[in-house]
């Protein structure tokens, strides 16, 4: 009994001497008796879901297990945004610089059930984060728009979970960090309303100490999205990843850490540092800040054991409630560059901060800022320059979504978007038109990537009934501070976009908030350039005048088939900023569907079957000259940035096709834009792009198929996509013409009068002369057997969360796919620990909902999402069976590891 006492005394002397202590102190006095004993008896508690503690400062958990889910499509609360409002608007408040903060209103927000401890939820669905509401369909939902995708994203969702506390967690601050949620986030522990933010696509943190308990506490979060909220598929629900974090009271705040390198050589880097340390106990802290710098090494992912650098320590005193910047500069020898690939290395640093209590050893804090060390520099006549070298931009413009897999976040899907994206030769991305998730830009960092990190698709006038513009007023800054704070140490990011097509840009008053905008970009982030995307401000316009780099939408190669680059004129008004095509092309094309006659123009607007359209099938060609009337074929794009060699490259509207806004098609789920289909599988123009991005991979690639029963005796031209500067067409063995490029101005090989007969069509190609590379297509026989083939034939076990693709086609008993062939195809885990996910096939038009394992061949081919069951061991085997009816399966075998 004895020894029991003299535990809860020593508890509670740990506890009263925590930067917490003198609160507690004061809230219990001499009865530490009795604080004492709820805390030893907590610490027994038998916790199911325990947030362990630490004694060297930081714990961050992740929270994306055990929720319990219900959507409503009516409100279901009677709760709404306005009513929240007051007690949402708080969390802004580290984000503001203009104005008042606000203040949490003194009264109680409305009480609601479903935040309330004592609501059965046991009905509700089980589910893991991150989670789309919206992606298991079905699709055709009521009221929901094409251009949002036709899925149930609307509604009113909620999200409860349990989080058990124990004694020592009370003694520290306990943050929920959101990297996001969509929408309207509004967070209660125990019944009370915590805050909340509403912008979709932030990352944000609230404070949850104040509601926590010792034992049992009940997390509860609703989200809300209209219809009519977005010009896309938004996605629904907390899709991206949730995460606790445990600090003690003194620690390094929220993005609390800001890394430049404003001079570098090749023997040396200066890079400098700003910390900021909160305090959130009720006493001052002294604190001594010691920062090392670690080269990471890039093949294990690990930092160095030996710091490269080490800041001076700095000393700094901490008010209670207060938060202190401390700066340091140190200089670190021989720096490994941060650079794109292939010309350059994409070699990380991370910097580890520990925050000590002044004149101990004793950690308060660690936190760790992975960072680069590159210069960019922006030329208004040659472009962009990375650590003194010439980049061409050579991007991507891309939204959320991750084709059947929905918005919720993975990292392995968008990994694979991005190595297929590098095999293309890129080197650009744009976040198209919001925040990404927080690993997107990690990857990039990783892959050599560099980014233009894009905020909002409008401002104060909206595009849509219930988009960003109804609470721009009072968000706005919040979110584009935060926004910079979470992404400026990423060395991926070279330029900040504020803006997408701006419905201001060519009115009155764009000019201004846009000039607010930089302002605030510039204060949180002075080393980088600012930009909006413009597709009607003209060269000279007060909106235009704002920018930093001008970023032409569509305006760079010309909006229509016949006008030419805007760019000149902007050259001219503009003579020291730099041009780039923030938003490029927009040329439509159905992947594997070619559509007669084929224009022989370079780009022609589509329209119908003329113009490369099948109004009943819904399709477009992929001869990929198509575009909508704002938009052009690479080819025209090409040709105006050669004419203009000072535009400093562009992005691509898009890399993939998304769900949701189904230009010229309004009844299709996904769009037509991608170079690549919405299951991944690439279109002819990939190989377009990558002809020329890069140039020294030895690649032919020809179009179209070569199985035309029905064009028997009929013109079917023939194009070639190739990095070679000469090239010849065989048509069943017999030369159609050996060609050079006829101009600066091809970019692709054209016989556009060779007649089908079946056989076989070949190219040679050649470079300065030499042979280069060479493509076959040959006529298909009859459908007979199917082939299976994963991306990776290993996937991590332990989460679940890793995912291996598989691509099954269709092909003859030779092994050629039949291009056409539209098998129902049945994905089955035939064996072993695993799922199928999802299934797709890039067909535009497939309202089957991608969860369904059966899923018909588009073009040939389908798409199977497999995962291994969470939990299971390495060494396992997942054997992935396809079938389809009157055709050989196929197997493709998966080892955990
Ligand atoms: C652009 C817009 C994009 C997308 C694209 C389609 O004007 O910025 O979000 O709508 O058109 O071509």
């Amino acid at each position: 009994m004895f020894a029991m006492k003299k535990k809860r005394q020593a508890i509670c002397q740990k506890i009263y001497h925590s930067p917490r202590g003198p609160l507690l102190k004061m809230l219990f006095g001499q009865r530490s008796e009795y604080v004492s004993l709820i805390l030893v008896f907590a610490s027994w508690h038998p916790f199911h879901d325990p947030l362990p503690s630490t004694t060297s400062g930081r714990e961050r958990l992740s929270l994306n297990a055990g929720w319990k889910f219900s959507r409503f499509t009516t409100n279901p609360d009677r709760l709404q945004y306005n009513t929240l409002k007051p007690w949402m608007l708080p969390a802004a408040n580290d984000f503001l610089k203009s104005g008042t903060k606000r203040q949490r209103p003194s009264d109680a927000p409305p009480k609601v059930d479903y935040a309330q401890p004592s609501f059965d939820d046991s009905a509700w669905e089980s589910l893991n984060l991150p989670h789309d509401w919206a992606i298991k369909g079905p699709f055709n939902a009521p009221n929901v728009s094409g251009g949002m995708g036709r899925l149930p994203s609307n509604g009113v969702g909620w999200y409860r979970r349990n989080l058990t506390a124990k004694a020592d967690d009370l003694t520290k601050s306990i943050f929920l960090d959101v990297d996001g949620a969509m929408s309207y986030a509004a967070v209660w522990l125990n019944g009370n309303l915590v805050g909340g933010w509403p912008f979709g696509y932030a990352s944000f943190r609230l404070e949850l100490t104040p509601y926590l308990r010792v034992g049992d506490n009940t997390l509860a979060i609703r989200l809300e999205n209209a219809v009519q909220n977005s010009r896309w598929y938004p996605g629904a629900g907390i899709y991206r990843n949730v995460w606790i974090v445990k600090v003690n009271p003194v620690h390094v705040g929220q993005y609390g850490t800001y890394i430049t390198t404003p001079s570098i050589s090749a023997q040396s880097a200066t890079a400098n540092l700003a910390v900021t340390v909160e305090n959130k106990g009720s006493a001052s802290q002294d604190v001594d800040i010691v920062t090392k710098v670690y080269a990471v090494d890039s093949v294990a992912g690990k930092r160095l054991s030996d710091p490269a650098a080490t800041f001076a320590t700095v000393k700094s005193n901490v008010a209670a409630g207060g938060s202190q910047t401390v700066n340091g500069s140190v200089t670190i020898a021989n720096p490994l560059l941060w650079g794109p690939p292939p010309g350059q290395k994409p070699n990380l640093y991370t910097a580890v901060t520990t925050v000590l209590e002044a004149g101990t050893s004793n950690v308060l804090d660690t936190y760790e800022t992975p960072f680069g060390i590159r210069s960019v520099t922006y030329d208004a006549d040659k472009g962009i320059f990375v650590n003194g070298q010439k980049v061409y931009v050579q991007g991507t413009c891309n939204h959320h979504d991750l084709g059947s897999l929905g918005a919720a976040f993975n990292t392995r899907a968008l990994q694979r978007q991005f190595e297929m994206l590098k095999d293309m030769g890129s080197n650009a991305l744009r976040t198209s038109h919001n925040p990404p998730a927080p690993e997107f830009l990690e990857l990039a960092d990783k892959m050599g990537f560099m980014v233009l990190d894009e905020i909002f698709d409008c401002w104060s006038n909206g595009k849509t009934t219930n988009d960003f513009h109804l609470i721009f007023a009072d968000w706005h800054e919040a979110d584009l501070r935060s926004f910079v704070r979470r992404d400026r140490n990423h060395p991926s990011v070279i330029a900040w976009s504020y803006g997408n097509e701006i419905p201001e840009q060519s009115g009155t008053g764009g000019a201004a908030t846009a000039q607010e905008l930089k302002d605030i970009l510039r204060s949180e982030d002075p080393t980088r350039l600012g930009t909006t995307g413009m597709n009607s401000a003209s060269a000279g316009s007060a909106f235009a005048n704002v920018m930093d780099i001008i970023g032409l939408n569509y305006q760079g190669e010309g909006i229509g088939p016949s006008a030419s680059s805007a760019a000149p004129n902007f050259k001219k008004a503009y003579p020291n900023k730099m041009i780039w095509s923030s938003e490029s092309a927009s040329t439509l094309s159905t992947r594997g569907t070619y559509i007669f006659p084929v224009s022989s123009a370079i780009s022609t607007t589509a329209g119908g079957a003329t113009a490369g359209g099948n109004n009943t099938a819904q399709y477009v060609s992929a001869y990929d000259l198509y575009a909508p009337s704002w938009g052009s074929s690479p080819d025209k794009v090409f040709r105006e940035q050669d004419k203009n060699s000072f535009i400093a490259g562009e992005f691509v509207w898009t890399g993939f096709d998304y769900i949701g806004e189904p230009t010229p098609y309004d009844k299709s789920r996904s769009s037509y834009f991608g170079i690549i289909d919405l299951a991944g599988f690439k279109k002819d123009r990939f190989y377009l792009y990558q002809s020329r991005w890069a140039p020294n991979v030895k690649m032919a690639h020809i179009l179209p198929h070569w199985t035309w029963p029905d064009r028997l005796g009929q013109v079917t031209p023939v194009h070639v996509f190739t990095s070679a500067d000469e090239a010849e067409l065989f048509v069943n063995g017999k030369s159609a013409g050996r060609k050079k490029k006829a101009s600066s101005s091809t970019y692709r090989f054209r016989w556009d009068d060779v007649v089908y007969q079946p056989g076989d069509i070949k190219v040679v190609t050649y470079k300065n002369g030499a042979e280069w590379a060479t493509d076959t297509k040959k006529t298909a026989g009859d459908a007979a057997k199917l082939t299976a083939s994963a991306d990776r034939t290993t996937i991590k076990g332990a989460t679940g969360e890793d995912l291996s693709f598989i691509t099954v086609a269709v092909t003859d008993a030779s092994g050629e796919v039949s291009p056409r062939a539209s098998d129902a195809i049945t994905f089955a885990v035939t064996s072993g620990p695993g799922q199928i996910v999802t299934t797709d096939n890039g067909d535009p038009t497939d309202m089957t909902v991608f969860q369904n394992p059966t899923r018909k061949a588009f073009s040939g081919l389908a798409l199977g999402i497999v995962r291994a069951n969470p939990g299971t061991t390495a060494g396992q085997k997942i054997v992935v069976t396809a079938t389809a009816a009157g055709l050989t399966a196929a197997s493709v075998t998966l080892e955990v590891v």
